[in-house]
């Protein structure tokens, strides 16, 4: 388990996860972030059309970025994406051809880079101290979601106490919809995707802005339409080119049932 301490960070700080290979959204959302701190929990490569773009455009911002699974399966040459899909889900099938096409754009530097992230980074802002991580602590593919059971995330609080020690909250990404709960006094904050809209029929992504210890949410506005022609041109058709549109995702398979499109139970 790689840990960074990112010591003492100041002023408002723009988290973000799941660039997922979405140059456009990338390119849109270090525009709103310019001249502010930047903070990514992962998945540079996914989905869309440009993961090396979207590496090239991380690494030259300097910011601070936590390994996803995308990044470890893409260091360590492995043959899929690490999401953590059930076999032959939607998600699983789809993510064969995705994950192939950000595979060849990688360069062996990308690769090194991506090696040398931290699975856990710590900083502290406005007198709280937080833990960045990917999906959970456990497991970095692990999906949490707004309806998780409490006693779930209080077992991943349990282990990252072990490796950091106490904190006042936790900015995660990897399952790909924003949320915000407290568990145990700490703060589980899911700073959403910037690459994949949340699956709510709007084709803005998020993001979170953490602020004087309080979260806010916002929705990406960006060239969503150039994103999937980007994919369908590269031959990226299994779906997630028309989710940035329609901003449903393919397949609801990952899931939990209270928060699928039809749903009426509260999550
Ligand atoms: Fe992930």
């Amino acid at each position: 388990m790689k840990i960074s301490d990112l010591g003492r960070l100041e002023g408002p700080i723009v988290l973000f996860g799941g660039p997922y290979s979405n140059r456009h959204a990338l390119s849109a959302l270090l525009a709103i972030g310019q001249g502010q701190s930047l903070l990514c929990t992962g998945d540079i490569c996914a989905y869309g059309a440009d993961a090396r773009p979207c590496v090239d455009l991380i690494r030259a911002s300097g910011m601070p970025v936590v390994a996803g699974n995308v990044e470890h399966q893409l260091a360590t040459r492995a043959q899929d994406c690490g999401c953590g899909f059930d076999e032959g889900t939607a998600c699983d099938l789809a993510s064969r051809g995705w994950f192939a096409h950000a595979d060849v754009q990688m360069t062996d530097d990308a690769r090194a880079w991506m090696a040398g992230l931290p699975d856990i980074a710590v900083f502290t802002h406005s007198g709280r101290r937080y833990a960045v991580i990917h999906g959970g602590v456990s497991a970095n593919n692990l999906f949490l979601w707004s309806s998780t059971p409490e006693d779930v995330l209080r077992h991943e609080l349990d282990q990252l106490h072990a490796h950091v020690g106490p904190v006042d909250g936790v900015i995660c990404g990897h399952s790909g919809i924003a949320f915000q709960r407290r568990v145990d006094g700490v703060d589980w904050i899911n700073a959403g995707v910037i690459g994949m809209p949340p699956n709510d029929g709007d084709a803005r992504t998020e993001y979170a802005v953490l602020s004087d210890g309080q979260v806010s949410f916002h929705r990406l506005a960006y060239d969503h339409h150039g994103a999937a022609r980007a994919m369908q041109e590269a031959g990226l058709i299994q779906g997630y080119e028309q989710a940035l549109l329609t901003g449903h995702w393919p397949s609801q398979d990952i899931l939990p049932p209270q928060l699928r499109r039809g749903s009426f139970a509260s999550g």
